[in-house]
Protein backbone atom coordinates (compact mmCIF):
# COMPACT_ATOMS: atom_id res chain seq x y z
CA UNK A 1 0.00 0.00 0.00
CA UNK A 2 0.87 3.35 -1.08
CA UNK A 3 2.09 5.17 2.41
CA UNK A 4 0.22 8.61 2.47
CA UNK A 5 3.55 10.72 2.36
CA UNK A 6 5.11 9.00 -0.67
CA UNK A 7 5.10 11.35 -3.61
CA UNK A 8 2.30 10.83 -6.52
CA UNK A 9 3.17 8.40 -8.84
CA UNK A 10 4.18 10.98 -11.23
CA UNK A 11 4.88 8.99 -14.44
CA UNK A 12 5.36 11.82 -16.75
CA UNK A 13 7.61 13.85 -14.81
CA UNK A 14 10.01 10.55 -14.08
CA UNK A 15 12.22 11.59 -17.33
CA UNK A 16 12.44 15.07 -16.55
CA UNK A 17 12.93 14.81 -12.87
CA UNK A 18 16.30 13.98 -11.53
CA UNK A 19 17.68 12.29 -8.33
CA UNK A 20 16.67 13.13 -4.92
CA UNK A 21 18.73 17.12 -4.19
CA UNK A 22 17.02 18.37 -1.22
CA UNK A 23 16.19 14.82 1.87
CA UNK A 24 14.59 15.51 4.76
CA UNK A 25 14.25 12.83 7.60
CA UNK A 26 12.49 12.59 10.79
CA UNK A 27 13.31 16.21 11.29
CA UNK A 28 11.36 17.91 14.53
CA UNK A 29 11.81 21.50 15.90
CA UNK A 30 10.10 23.20 18.62
CA UNK A 31 9.96 27.09 19.87
CA UNK A 32 10.03 26.08 23.68
CA UNK A 33 6.61 24.23 24.35
CA UNK A 34 5.13 24.53 20.93
CA UNK A 35 6.21 21.34 18.63
CA UNK A 36 6.87 23.03 14.78
CA UNK A 37 8.15 20.57 13.23
CA UNK A 38 6.75 17.10 13.54
CA UNK A 39 8.57 13.99 11.80
CA UNK A 40 9.00 15.68 8.62
CA UNK A 41 9.92 13.35 5.48
CA UNK A 42 10.68 15.11 2.38
CA UNK A 43 12.26 14.34 -0.59
CA UNK A 44 12.59 17.14 -3.47
CA UNK A 45 13.80 15.90 -6.67
CA UNK A 46 16.75 18.11 -8.97
CA UNK A 47 14.20 20.08 -10.66
CA UNK A 48 10.94 19.11 -9.02
CA UNK A 49 8.76 22.37 -7.86
CA UNK A 50 7.35 21.70 -4.79
CA UNK A 51 4.41 23.71 -3.65
CA UNK A 52 3.68 23.95 0.24
CA UNK A 53 0.40 25.18 1.10
CA UNK A 54 -1.31 25.19 4.42
CA UNK A 55 -3.14 27.17 7.48
CA UNK A 56 -0.96 30.76 9.28
CA UNK A 57 1.36 28.68 11.47
CA UNK A 58 1.65 25.52 10.01
CA UNK A 59 5.26 25.39 9.98
CA UNK A 60 5.94 26.17 6.50
CA UNK A 61 8.26 29.20 7.27
CA UNK A 62 9.92 27.52 9.73
CA UNK A 63 10.49 24.21 7.26
CA UNK A 64 11.80 26.67 4.91
CA UNK A 65 13.96 28.72 7.36
CA UNK A 66 15.48 25.43 8.93
CA UNK A 67 16.52 23.67 4.93
CA UNK A 68 18.38 26.97 5.25
CA UNK A 69 19.75 26.31 8.65
CA UNK A 70 18.72 29.57 9.49
CA UNK A 71 16.83 27.59 12.02
CA UNK A 72 17.93 24.88 13.79
CA UNK A 73 16.84 21.93 14.45
CA UNK A 74 15.96 19.54 17.24
CA UNK A 75 16.11 16.05 15.90
CA UNK A 76 16.64 14.23 12.22
CA UNK A 77 18.88 15.70 9.37
CA UNK A 78 18.63 17.63 6.14
CA UNK A 79 21.11 17.61 3.38
CA UNK A 80 21.19 19.02 -0.07
CA UNK A 81 22.71 17.17 -2.87
CA UNK A 82 23.99 14.47 -0.66
CA UNK A 83 25.56 16.41 1.97
CA UNK A 84 24.07 16.81 5.23
CA UNK A 85 23.78 20.21 6.60
CA UNK A 86 25.88 21.12 9.36
CA UNK A 87 25.03 23.21 12.23
CA UNK A 88 27.70 26.27 12.06
CA UNK A 89 31.04 26.78 10.62
CA UNK A 90 32.65 26.99 7.04
CA UNK A 91 31.15 23.99 5.58
CA UNK A 92 27.43 25.46 6.65
CA UNK A 93 28.21 28.61 4.75
CA UNK A 94 29.05 26.84 1.55
CA UNK A 95 26.30 24.37 1.85
CA UNK A 96 23.99 27.70 2.60
CA UNK A 97 25.41 29.49 -0.79
CA UNK A 98 23.60 26.33 -2.85
CA UNK A 99 20.27 27.76 -1.04
CA UNK A 100 18.51 30.59 -2.55
CA UNK A 101 15.66 32.37 -0.61
CA UNK A 102 13.34 35.03 -1.90
CA UNK A 103 11.22 36.16 1.28
CA UNK A 104 7.55 37.97 1.51
CA UNK A 105 9.57 40.95 2.28
CA UNK A 106 11.87 42.19 -0.41
CA UNK A 107 14.73 43.08 1.76
CA UNK A 108 17.00 44.43 -0.48
CA UNK A 109 20.19 46.51 0.62
CA UNK A 110 18.65 49.76 0.82
CA UNK A 111 21.88 51.99 0.36
CA UNK A 112 23.27 49.75 -2.40
CA UNK A 113 21.93 50.38 -6.29
CA UNK A 114 19.92 47.21 -8.21
CA UNK A 115 23.10 46.33 -9.90
CA UNK A 116 25.11 46.20 -6.23
CA UNK A 117 22.46 44.46 -4.85
CA UNK A 118 23.11 41.40 -7.28
CA UNK A 119 26.60 41.18 -7.77
CA UNK A 120 27.56 41.74 -3.90
CA UNK A 121 27.09 37.86 -2.84
CA UNK A 122 29.16 36.41 -5.78
CA UNK A 123 31.63 38.60 -5.63
CA UNK A 124 32.11 38.14 -1.97
CA UNK A 125 31.12 34.65 -1.40
CA UNK A 126 31.40 32.76 -4.87
CA UNK A 127 34.38 34.89 -5.71
CA UNK A 128 33.85 36.24 -8.94
CA UNK A 129 35.49 38.76 -10.35
CA UNK A 130 33.76 42.49 -10.65
CA UNK A 131 33.36 42.54 -14.34
CA UNK A 132 31.84 39.33 -14.17
CA UNK A 133 29.86 39.51 -11.61
CA UNK A 134 28.37 42.37 -13.20
CA UNK A 135 27.64 40.73 -16.68
CA UNK A 136 25.84 38.32 -15.09
CA UNK A 137 23.91 40.48 -12.94
CA UNK A 138 22.77 42.36 -15.79
CA UNK A 139 21.88 39.27 -17.37
CA UNK A 140 19.77 38.16 -14.99
CA UNK A 141 18.35 41.40 -14.26
CA UNK A 142 17.57 41.50 -18.05
CA UNK A 143 16.04 37.79 -17.43
CA UNK A 144 13.52 39.21 -14.64
CA UNK A 145 12.76 42.43 -16.60
CA UNK A 146 14.15 45.06 -14.81
CA UNK A 147 17.32 45.18 -16.25
CA UNK A 148 16.47 48.83 -17.24
CA UNK A 149 16.21 49.92 -12.87
CA UNK A 150 20.13 48.38 -12.43
CA UNK A 151 21.32 52.19 -11.41
CA UNK A 152 18.39 52.71 -8.80
CA UNK A 153 17.59 52.26 -5.51
CA UNK A 154 15.05 49.67 -4.04
CA UNK A 155 13.03 52.70 -2.92
CA UNK A 156 13.02 53.13 -6.22
CA UNK A 157 11.31 50.68 -7.42
CA UNK A 158 7.72 48.92 -7.25
CA UNK A 159 6.74 46.04 -4.84
CA UNK A 160 7.15 43.61 -8.10
CA UNK A 161 10.20 45.05 -9.35
CA UNK A 162 12.14 44.73 -5.70
CA UNK A 163 10.91 41.20 -5.66
CA UNK A 164 12.24 40.39 -8.75
CA UNK A 165 15.12 41.62 -8.31
CA UNK A 166 15.05 39.55 -4.94
CA UNK A 167 14.63 36.47 -7.80
CA UNK A 168 17.66 37.61 -9.55
CA UNK A 169 20.06 38.22 -6.51
CA UNK A 170 19.16 34.89 -4.72
CA UNK A 171 19.86 32.97 -8.86
CA UNK A 172 23.45 34.70 -8.71
CA UNK A 173 24.70 32.71 -6.46
CA UNK A 174 23.61 29.59 -8.74
CA UNK A 175 21.79 27.67 -5.95
CA UNK A 176 21.02 24.34 -6.72
CA UNK A 177 17.65 24.72 -5.24
CA UNK A 178 15.48 27.93 -4.94
CA UNK A 179 13.35 28.69 -1.70
CA UNK A 180 10.10 31.03 -1.82
CA UNK A 181 8.63 32.02 1.27
CA UNK A 182 4.92 33.49 -0.02
CA UNK A 183 6.71 35.65 -2.29
CA UNK A 184 3.63 37.70 -3.62
CA UNK A 185 1.56 37.97 -0.15
CA UNK A 186 3.01 41.48 0.03
CA UNK A 187 2.51 42.89 -3.10
CA UNK A 188 -0.26 44.64 -5.08
CA UNK A 189 -3.02 42.08 -7.13
CA UNK A 190 -1.35 44.04 -10.44
CA UNK A 191 2.30 42.82 -9.06
CA UNK A 192 1.68 39.25 -8.30
CA UNK A 193 1.09 38.36 -11.86
CA UNK A 194 4.42 39.54 -12.81
CA UNK A 195 6.56 37.80 -10.19
CA UNK A 196 5.02 34.76 -10.80
CA UNK A 197 5.59 35.01 -14.37
CA UNK A 198 8.80 35.09 -13.30
CA UNK A 199 9.08 32.31 -11.04
CA UNK A 200 6.88 30.03 -13.48
CA UNK A 201 9.96 30.36 -16.30
CA UNK A 202 12.41 29.43 -13.70
CA UNK A 203 10.30 25.99 -13.01
CA UNK A 204 10.01 25.57 -16.64
CA UNK A 205 13.73 26.01 -17.39
CA UNK A 206 14.13 23.41 -14.64
CA UNK A 207 14.55 24.79 -11.32
CA UNK A 208 14.20 23.20 -8.47
CA UNK A 209 12.15 24.81 -6.41
CA UNK A 210 10.15 24.79 -2.84
CA UNK A 211 7.50 27.75 -2.77
CA UNK A 212 5.77 28.55 -0.22
CA UNK A 213 2.60 30.10 -1.71
CA UNK A 214 -1.09 29.82 -1.90
CA UNK A 215 -1.55 31.37 -5.41
CA UNK A 216 -3.14 28.17 -6.65
CA UNK A 217 -3.12 29.21 -10.28
CA UNK A 218 0.68 29.11 -10.07
CA UNK A 219 0.92 25.74 -8.33
CA UNK A 220 -1.38 24.69 -10.80
CA UNK A 221 1.18 25.61 -13.38
CA UNK A 222 4.44 25.11 -12.03
CA UNK A 223 4.21 22.76 -9.21
CA UNK A 224 4.59 19.23 -9.67
CA UNK A 225 3.48 18.01 -6.25
CA UNK A 226 1.54 20.35 -3.60
CA UNK A 227 2.54 19.62 0.29
CA UNK A 228 -0.35 20.19 2.67
CA UNK A 229 0.77 20.79 6.08
CA UNK A 230 -0.98 21.57 9.02
CA UNK A 231 -0.15 21.69 12.99
CA UNK A 232 3.40 21.26 11.88
CA UNK A 233 2.83 18.05 10.11
CA UNK A 234 2.61 16.94 6.55
CA UNK A 235 -0.85 15.93 6.23
CA UNK A 236 -0.95 15.50 2.52
CA UNK A 237 1.12 15.37 -0.70
CA UNK A 238 -0.68 15.08 -4.31
CA UNK A 239 0.00 16.79 -7.46
CA UNK A 240 -2.12 19.86 -7.77
CA UNK A 241 -4.38 18.47 -9.76
CA UNK A 242 -5.43 15.98 -7.43
CA UNK A 243 -5.21 18.45 -4.56
CA UNK A 244 -7.13 21.06 -5.66
CA UNK A 245 -10.17 19.07 -6.98
CA UNK A 246 -10.22 16.01 -5.06
CA UNK A 247 -8.14 16.68 -1.90
CA UNK A 248 -8.38 13.80 0.57
CA UNK A 249 -7.61 14.64 4.04
CA UNK A 250 -10.60 17.05 5.97
CA UNK A 251 -8.24 19.39 7.12
CA UNK A 252 -7.22 20.03 3.21
CA UNK A 253 -10.85 20.16 2.51
CA UNK A 254 -11.54 22.72 5.17
CA UNK A 255 -8.74 24.95 4.23
CA UNK A 256 -9.61 25.37 0.71
CA UNK A 257 -12.93 25.87 1.20
CA UNK A 258 -11.76 28.72 3.65
CA UNK A 259 -9.17 29.61 0.72
CA UNK A 260 -12.10 29.80 -2.05
CA UNK A 261 -14.34 31.89 -0.12
CA UNK A 262 -12.13 34.75 0.00
N1 LIG B 1 11.06 32.59 16.51
C1 LIG B 1 9.96 32.01 17.00
N2 LIG B 1 9.78 31.85 18.33
C2 LIG B 1 8.67 31.27 18.83
N3 LIG B 1 7.68 30.76 18.08
C3 LIG B 1 7.79 30.88 16.75
C4 LIG B 1 8.93 31.50 16.13
N4 LIG B 1 8.76 31.49 14.79
C5 LIG B 1 7.58 30.87 14.59
N5 LIG B 1 7.00 30.50 15.75
C6 LIG B 1 5.74 29.76 15.90
O1 LIG B 1 5.87 28.54 15.21
C7 LIG B 1 4.68 28.20 14.54
C8 LIG B 1 4.95 28.03 13.06
O2 LIG B 1 5.30 29.28 12.52
P1 LIG B 1 5.61 29.51 10.99
O3 LIG B 1 6.02 30.91 10.84
O4 LIG B 1 6.54 28.46 10.51
O5 LIG B 1 4.17 29.25 10.34
P2 LIG B 1 3.67 29.54 8.84
O6 LIG B 1 3.01 28.28 8.39
O7 LIG B 1 4.80 30.06 8.04
O8 LIG B 1 2.55 30.65 9.07
P3 LIG B 1 2.12 31.89 8.13
O9 LIG B 1 1.22 31.32 7.08
O10 LIG B 1 1.38 32.80 9.05
O11 LIG B 1 3.36 32.51 7.57
C9 LIG B 1 3.69 29.31 14.85
O12 LIG B 1 2.88 28.90 15.92
C10 LIG B 1 4.56 30.47 15.25
O13 LIG B 1 3.91 31.31 16.15
MG1 LIG C 1 5.11 31.86 7.04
Amino acid sequence: MAHPHDPPAATENAERLGGPLVVLTDVNKHFGELHVLKDIDMTVRRGEVVVVIGPSGSGKSTLCRAINRLEPIDSGTISIDGKELPAEGKDLARLRADVGMVFQSFNLFAHKTILENVTLGPTKVRGLKGHEAKKQAMDLLERVGVANQAGKHPAQLSGGQQQRVAIARALAMRPKVMLFDEPTSALDPEMITEVLDVMTSLAREGMTMIVVTHEMGFARKAADRVIFMDAGQIVEEATPEEFFTNPRSERAKDFLSKLLSH
